[in-house]
C-alpha cells in the first residue's frame, strides 16, 4: 500500500513537473510570483513577439486592439483589456499561459511582468516603470463592477 502511495505521489509530482503546470493566478494577485517586471523591457519584448499581429502600438491589426479606454457605454465601443477586463493579475495569469515567445517558449515570469506592466501603461492604468506583485494587485480596473454577478 505504502509503495502504491509512493508510486501515485510520485506520478502526480512528475507529471506536473513535466508538463510545465502554469499556476492559476488568482484574481486578487495573491498568488502572483514574487519577481518584478519593467515597462520599457516590456515595450521591447512587444515589439518583438506581439506587434505582428497585434500592431506597432496594439492598435490592433490581424489580432485585437489591446489598447482602449473609452468607456463601454453603446455598441460602436470595442472591448479591450482597458476597458472591459475586470482584474489585472488576470492578464498576468492570460499572457504566462496563452503567450510564447519567438522561439516557441513560454514568457519568464520577469517578462510577463514586463508585457503586463507595458499593456496597463498604454491603457493609462500604470504610472510607473517596475511593476511587482504588489503593484499589480493594487491596480482596479475601470470595469471591475461591470459585471453582473450570478453566484448572489
Ligand atoms: C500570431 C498572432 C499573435 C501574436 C504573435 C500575439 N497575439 Fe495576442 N492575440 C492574438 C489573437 C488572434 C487574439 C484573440 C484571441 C481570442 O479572441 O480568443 C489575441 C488575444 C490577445 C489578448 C486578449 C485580448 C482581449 O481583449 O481579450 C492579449 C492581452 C494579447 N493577445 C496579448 C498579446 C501579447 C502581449 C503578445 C506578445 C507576447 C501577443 N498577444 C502575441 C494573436 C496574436
Amino acid at each position: 500500500m505504502a509503495m502504491l502511495n509512493i508510486l501515485i505521489f510520485s506520478l502526480i509530482f512528475y507529471s506536473s513537473v513535466i508538463c510545465n503546470e502554469i499556476t492559476t493566478i488568482e484574481i486578487d494577485g495573491s498568488n502572483l510570483p514574487e519577481t518584478q517586471g519593467e515597462v520599457s523591457s516590456g515595450k521591447k519584448i512587444f515589439k518583438i513577439n506581439c506587434s505582428n499581429c497585434h500592431g506597432y502600438s496594439a492598435e490592433g491589426l490581424t489580432a485585437p486592439e489591446l489598447v482602449g479606454s473609452q468607456k463601454l457605454s453603446g455598441d460602436n465601443v470595442s472591448k479591450t483589456v482597458g476597458n472591459y477586463w475586470p482584474y489585472a493579475p488576470k492578464i498576468f495569469d492570460y499572457l504566462k499561459r496563452a503567450k510564447r515567445n519567438q522561439n516557441d517558449e513560454y514568457f519568464s515570469d520577469q517578462d510577463i511582468y514586463s508585457i503586463t506592466g507595458y499593456i496597463l501603461k498604454i491603457n493609462d492604468l500604470f504610472e510607473g516603470e517596475v511593476i511587482d506583485k504588489k503593484k499589480l494587485s493594487e491596480i482596479i480596473m475601470p470595469n471591475r463592477d461591470g459585471f453582473i454577478n450570478l453566484s448572489n
